[in-house]
């Protein structure tokens, strides 16, 4: 049974979207790992578990795997519903996309870090982005008692409106103010203002200009601050702009609960804010991670430039499958935004929130 811990209202870090969503701490954390999901739901914030690389069937179980690591306590759902993309989850017809000095360059790559040929297939190597997955996707969300969906990289409105529907609280995550009348337009219940330190697909505009823009053409829509965010300081700076809380990906790389391999793990421990960059060669859109002889290879003079998504992942699906696999270091990276500067230990989800509340409270301090 998850124990239930009074709640001071009077606290400053109390602010409405803990009431609104039944949450301690207005820390929301954005993961892939199903662990580290239910960890954060379960010391007080909102865990939203990153679904954009599962199958249907792979989401229905991991949902409700979640929903029984927390009881009764919230959690959220992320889908990435990119627009554009083919219709049809068709392996075959985006294959037949690929130019043939592109197909070269990645085998350049394979045999240039001599990395093996993967003994399986991953998302990566086996389904395309496209609107015939993502409605399959969203099926599987609807079919579970999930809390809170998000949506990234696009916010179409019929599937807002089916969510909606179910129940569901909505979040869009937007990277510019222009996104902001589609959000609402869509009828968007929480908005994630994600800047340009971030981790993972990222647009031009630094956390700390974008947030009070978003906070102002938000009105009554609340707002949460996102983009290398991670310690205290910076989540008491991200209510000083407007922001309700604070959304944040980094930092659970290094935690216990995420079970990074050893070799990815030791990067993101060394990793300072310049050792990661914005590349396009993971998906084919602007994605901040940390910097490695892959996106080394994909920067550098006379390398063609990545496809658009969802070819590039197409395009190199069976090399990302095996450079994890057997990770081959040279190649090894993860998305990882700037505040990985903060991430010097492995620590747990517990000890991130601990930490956060109380660098909050200490900064705080100034304002009295
Ligand atoms: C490894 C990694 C993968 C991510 N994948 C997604 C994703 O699938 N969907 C999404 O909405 N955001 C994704 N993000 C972005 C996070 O939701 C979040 O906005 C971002 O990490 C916040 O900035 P921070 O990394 O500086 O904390 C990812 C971030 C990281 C670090």
């Amino acid at each position: 049974m998850v124990q239930e811990r009074p709640v001071d209202r009077d606290d400053v870090l109390h602010t409405p979207i803990c009431d609104r969503l039944g949450i301690e701490y207005p820390i929301f954390g954005f993961s892939h790992s199903m662990e580290v999901t239910a960890e954060i739901s379960k010391a007080g914030g909102f865990g939203v578990y990153g679904a954009t690389r599962d199958r249907p069937e792979a989401i229905v179980k991991r949902l409700a795997n979640i929903r029984s690591m927390i009881g009764g306590r919230p959690f959220g759902v992320d889908l990435l519903l990119p627009l554009g993309m083919q219709n049809k989850n068709d392996w075959a017809a985006a294959e037949a996309q690929l130019p043939e000095a592109h197909k070269a360059f990645v085998k350049h790559l394979k045999e240039k870090y001599q990395v093996p040929d993967p003994t399986g297939k991953s998302f990566f190597s086996s389904i395309v982005r496209s609107n015939e997955f993502f409605q399959e996707q969203v099926q599987a969300v609807l079919e579970s008692d999930v809390n809170l969906f998000a949506s990234a990289i696009g916010t179409p409105p019929d599937i807002i409106e089916k969510v909606k529907a179910a129940g569901m609280t909505t979040l869009s995550l937007i990277g510019a103010p222009k996104h902001i009348k589609y959000a609402k337009a869509a009828g968007i219940d929480l908005i994630v203002a994600q800047g340009y330190d971030a981790g993972g697909h990222t647009g031009p505009i630094g956390t700390m200009s974008l947030v009070p823009q978003i906070v102002d053409a938000a009105g009554e829509v609340p707002v949460l601050a996102a983009g290398g965010i991670a310690n205290g300081r910076q989540m008491v700076a991200s209510l000083a702009l407007g922001a309700q809380g604070v959304w944040l990906g980094t930092v659970w790389l290094a935690t216990e609960e995420h079970r990074l391999s050893g070799k990815l793990l030791a990067k993101i421990l060394k990793a300072g804010s310049a050792d990661t960059l914005i590349s396009r060669c993971h998906s084919g859109k602007p994605a901040r991670m940390i910097r490695t002889a892959w996106s080394d290879e994909w920067e550098a003079e006379g390398a063609p430039k990545p496809l658009k998504m969802p070819y590039q992942q197409v395009l190199i699906g069976d090399l990302l499958t095996s450079i994890m696999e057997h990770e081959v270091e040279p190649l090894l990276y993860e998305g990882a935004g700037q505040g990985v500067a903060y991430c010097n230990e492995l620590t747990t989800v517990r000890r991130v929130i601990e930490r956060l509340v109380d660098e909050s409270r200490e900064a705080l301090k100034i304002f009295r």
